[in-house]
């Protein structure tokens, strides 16, 4: 199988010309995650969102919901990414939510789960506590995790190898999930996680160069 490369543009580019110009050079291979604005302007590749909420509509300012975002081609939606955890309060009862509702509307969770630095040590009991909170009552072959050490993201200093296997293969032992992996890669490290089932890159994604020799690996 080839390995799924999904993109997380976060929150980049900022003008929708920019965002037609990395779109239009990258490869047919990438799932596209686009801020939410450019969504709907994104023709001709796999699209993805970054986050949704988790009630289908209603009295709730400035949300975006999994329906909506079904109604414009996403197949896919990140949900729980640490930056979403961090910056924005997200627990693993929120995010279980979010996953349901993702589920119902028929497209694919992409359930991110990793630990900071500071829970190193202790890595395997955050894992398995955000993987049994957030797919709580989900069937978990219907949904992909993502790996991405919260120390990994955006660092250029990538979980090695050999360290991501092992906890590749812990997650394997809980859940039949596909597995990603996700944190600081790029063209020159993409092809040391073959092992995982594909990658979820951040900052190498806004640039197509970068983004298309990843799914040529
Ligand atoms: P990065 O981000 O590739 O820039 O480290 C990955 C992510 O946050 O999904």
């Amino acid at each position: 199988m080839k390995p799924l490369i999904i993109a997380n543009w976060k929150c980049n580019p900022k003008t929708i010309k920019e965002a037609k110009r990395i779109f239009s050079k990258t490869s047919r291979n990438v799932v596209v995650c686009p801020p939410f604005s450019f969504i709907p302007l994104l023709k001709g590749l796999s699209l993805g969102a970054q986050n949704c909420f988790y009630e289908e509509s209603g009295p709730y300012t400035g949300e975006v919901s999994p329906s909506m975002l079904k109604s414009l081609g996403c197949k896919y939606v990140i949900v729980g990414h640490s930056e979403r955890r961090r910056h924005f309060k997200e627990n693993n009862d929120i995010i279980n939510k979010k996953v349901r509702l993702v589920l119902k509307n028929k497209m694919t969770p992409v359930l991110c789960v990793g630990e900071t630095l500071k829970e190193k040590k202790r890595r395997k009991s955050v894992l398995r506590k955000q993987l049994e909170s957030g797919l709580k009552g989900v069937d978990s072959k219907k949904i992909i995790i993502a790996y991405e050490p919260v120390w990994a993201i955006g660092t250029s200093n990538p979980c090695s190898p050999e360290e991501a296997l092992k906890v590749r293969l812990f997650i394997s032992s809980l859940f039949s999930s596909k597995v990603l992996y996700g944190g600081s890669v790029n063209s020159s490290n993409a092809k040391d996680y073959l092992d995982f089932d594909g990658l979820l890159v951040g900052g190498a994604s806004l640039k197509p160069e970068e983004i298309t020799k990843i799914a040529n690996i």
